[in-house]
């Protein structure tokens, strides 16, 4: 005979099995989305995106799974992965209704600011609130916003050449995407901080934020990809048990610290009417000063937009200027075609961002090394709207999840062609301008519509500049030609191993 006590755990555990059981009936027989291929584990859990996160090669699962399947696939119960061009202005156009799906939410910085009320531009969901907090900065992001600084990015640009300068005397290798990632970071710190942070002229990473950044990236990407009802586990296992969490937690407090620091200390100069400098911190003090409602637009929200340009900021931009300087050394006729360019251009130095963006040749190999490796790796998922909506021909009802990769989609061959795969930034120069515009409206690199990069003035400055300026100056080549770069895919997809010798050119050409 069995006691209550065993008959009451057999009764639970035999619920559970049948629970378990007519949820994947339910999954695979019922489900709306029962139709559209892929991997068993996804049509039922989160456990091959999960997977995947973990390992870091979402992206290259991804494209596999479409080019067995196609252009839809089912990455989760309750979630397609749409690799039709077409679907992008479905899903992220300027009049779309579709929002931020709840695993954004991971994103959200930890701060110390008070009163902020708001999750910031890239974490909030709530599209309305979303709107009018991103209307208010919305200038302080503008190109000619960002142009009015150049000298601060000029000033990163000259300690990152002086530094190479010694590399180049020395001889040694340059492990060249670390540098790429200090410069990106000192960038930061110059347009909202007030200052460089010091990550190029210590030759460290101060007070271990970036690791932090990266580390926490990382954290929030696994928690995104997490059924909603494990993330606050997740998040408690992570904070106590993990130390690499739990000291990025110490050095992000100290990000949020230094946000604060610097908000205070350039509103008391302003008072005392000591403050010179011009940067995008003082203009959002100055947008903050003119809000008519006090309460709209406060110190605590400038805190925390500088707090945010630091996670959203630094990393992507480097990995796109890595992508680009990657391929570049790795194709050496592409490689000289660029210099030559540059050279025959007579660009001044530091090189003017109106300069460099008129060479042709060298905006194809931007757009095509941010195409063959675009700086966000994940799907930008979205809810369909109640009403249900149309993608790739496929009806998906209302609450559930649709989203795009750009780092699969900007692989489509119908749009880019059969090699598709390959470094070609003669692709650009298609003789058919109907070919050349689709390929512009199929680069997801920076998202699209109302939830679109809000720093890509920022990144996009800061690339063509840098660049040129670079190559003009030095010749770059890989200490293991044939060896290929790592990348590891935590929404951001990072790349390892690039290592470098550098050398001086002569005369600046
Ligand atoms: C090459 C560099 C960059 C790339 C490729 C990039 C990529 C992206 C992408 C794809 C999104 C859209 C995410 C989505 O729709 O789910 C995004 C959003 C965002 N990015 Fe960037 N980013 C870059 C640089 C920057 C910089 C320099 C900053 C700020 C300093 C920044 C701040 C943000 C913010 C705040 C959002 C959220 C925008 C919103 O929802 O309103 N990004 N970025």
């Amino acid at each position: 005979m069995f006691s209550d006590e065993q008959s009451f755990t057999s009764v639970t555990l035999i619920a559970i099995i049948f629970s378990f059981a007519g949820w994947i009936f339910y999954c695979q027989f019922l489900h709306p989305l029962r139709t559209i291929p892929g991997p068993i584990l996804a049509s039922f859990s989160q456990a091959w995106i999960v997977y995947h996160t973990v390992r870091g090669d979402l992206e290259k699962a991804q494209r596999k799974l479409h080019k067995k399947h196609g252009y839809l696939i089912r990455i989760a119960p309750d979630e397609i992965a749409c690799s039709d061009p077409e679907g992008i202005k479905i899903i992220y156009g300027k009049k779309t209704v579709f929002s931020k799906a709840e695993s954004y939410a991971a994103f959200t910085p930890p701060t110390d600011v008070q009163d902020v009320g708001y999750a910031g531009h890239f974490a909030t969901r709530d599209e309305k609130a979303h709107s009018q907090r991103r209307e208010i900065v919305e200038k302080v992001y503008s190109l000619p916003s960002i142009l009015q600084y150049e000298p601060l990015i000029d000033s990163c640009t000259d300690m990152f050449c002086s530094t190479m300068k010694e590399f180049a005397n020395e001889k040694s290798v340059v492990d060249l995407g670390l540098w790429i990632n200090r410069y990106t970071f000192d960038v930061i710190g110059e347009l909202f901080f007030g200052t460089a942070f010091g990550f190029m002229r210590l030759r460290k990473d101060v007070g271990l934020c970036m690791t932090a950044v990266d580390t926490l990236r990382s954290t929030f990407a696994v928690k995104s990809a997490l059924p909603p009802s494990l993330t606050y586990f997740y998040k408690l296992l992570t904070i106590y048990f993990m130390d690499t969490v739990k000291g990025a937690m110490v050095a992000v407090s100290k990000i949020d610290a230094a946000a604060m620091t610097a908000v205070r200390r350039r509103t008391e100069a302003i008072e005392q009417k000591k403050d010179k400098r011009r940067d995008l911190l003082r203009k959002m003090l100055d947008i903050s000063a003119k809000t008519k409602d006090e309460k709209a637009f406060t110190r605590d929200h400038i805190s925390f937009e500088t707090q945010n340009a630091v996670f959203d900021g630094g990393d992507p931009t480097a990995i796109a200027i890595n992508s680009i300087l990657y391929h570049l050394v790795r194709n050496p006729s592409t490689y000289e075609r660029v210099t030559a360019e540059i050279d025959a251009a007579n660009l001044s130095l530091p090189v003017a961002y109106d300069d460099a963006s008129k060479l042709p040749y060298l905006k194809a190999c931007i757009n095509e090394a941010m195409r063959i490796h675009p700086s966000v790796g994940a799907t930008l998922s979205r809810v369909v709207p109640e009403a249900g909506a149309t993608v790739s021909g496929f009806y998906i009802p209302g609450g559930n999840r649709v989203g795009i990769n750009a780092a699969v989609v900007q692989f489509d061959e119908k749009v880019f062609g059969e090699d598709s795969e390959a470094f070609n930034p003669d692709r650009w120069f298609s003789s058919d301008k109907g070919k050349v515009t689709k390929m512009e409206e199929t680069m997801l690199q920076f998202g699209m519509g109302p939830r679109q990069c809000i720093g890509q003035h920022i990144a996009l400055v800061e690339i063509y500049k840098f660049v040129p300026h670079v190559m003009k100056l030095f010749h770059i080549r890989l200490e293991e030609p044939v060896k290929s770069w790592t990348t590891k895919t935590s929404w951001f997809s990072k790349q390892s191993s690039i290592n470098v010798y550098i050398e001086e050119r002569s005369a600046g050409n």
